[in-house]
């Protein structure tokens, strides 16, 4: 079963908790947060603050996407703003591009209980990640370059999600698609081989409510099926 995580980037932030409640009544299956630090990714966004002030309020996993140099440095702020939830299905991720020894910050991730993800950008190979995969919950492959909603999906990017879900193998690793995912191309990017839809602008832009806009996603995946 594909699991939908709305990306927060795109909602309302003057009533962010009312919107991260309606998307799990919605039927999301994770909320999906994108942190941006000015120099990973030429914007800014939230930090642990906000994290801590949204985790109380929903019981679906909370997906930290950590968009920011040296994440090694903030990786205990973060777990400590989510922590009393006490979900293992919580999960962080850092961005290989980011992280030098990255080995040892997915150990750190998973020494709080909780699911250790990579990221990968566009032009980053999947070689990165081939020597780290018993280290890894979750792989996201952006299909947008990182930094900002509402951008187009790179196609290009089809073949790195099959050869992902390839290189996996069997492994309990899911993979989340991140970036221009809509109601009309997640069936693609599925039967290529994600696992979790992250999408951000298709969920909380337009006039439609989050729900629906939840509803038209999986009914696009179930015509698929
Ligand atoms: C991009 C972020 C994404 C973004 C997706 O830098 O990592 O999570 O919010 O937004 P949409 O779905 O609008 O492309
Ligand atoms: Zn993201």
């Amino acid at each position: 079963m594909v699991k939908i995580a709305p990306s927060i980037l795109s909602a309302d932030f003057s009533k962010l908790g009312e919107e991260v409640k309606r998307a799990e009544d919605g039927g999301a299956d994770l909320i999906h947060v994108d942190v941006m630090d000015g120099h990973f990714v030429p914007n800014i966004t939230v930090g642990p603050i906000v994290t801590k002030a949204i985790a109380p309020l929903i019981k679906i996993p909370i997906d930290i996407h950590l968009m920011i140099d040296n994440p090694q440095c903030f990786i205990g702020d973060f777990f400590e703003s989510i922590k009393d939830r006490e979900n293992p299905q919580d999960s962080i991720s850092v961005h290989v591009e980011a992280c030098i020894h990255i080995h040892r910050v997915l150990k750190e991730i998973r020494s709080y209980g909780i699911k250790a993800g990579v990221a990968l950008n566009p032009a980053t190979s999947l070689d990165t990640i081939e020597y780290l995969l018993d280290s890894i919950d979750l792989i996201t492959i952006m299909t947008v370059n990182p930094g900002f909603g509402g951008q187009v999906f790179i196609d290009t990017m089809i073949p790195k999600i099959k050869k992902a879900r390839e290189m996996i193998e069997g492994r309990n690793i899911d993979i989340l698609v991140d970036g221009g995912v809509k109601a009309d191309n997640a069936r693609k990017i599925v039967k290529a081989g994600a696992t979790i839809l992250a999408a951000g602008s298709a969920i909380f832009n337009g006039t439609n409510s989050i729900e629906n806009n939840i509803r038209k996603i999986r009914n696009a995946l179930k015509r698929s099926e």
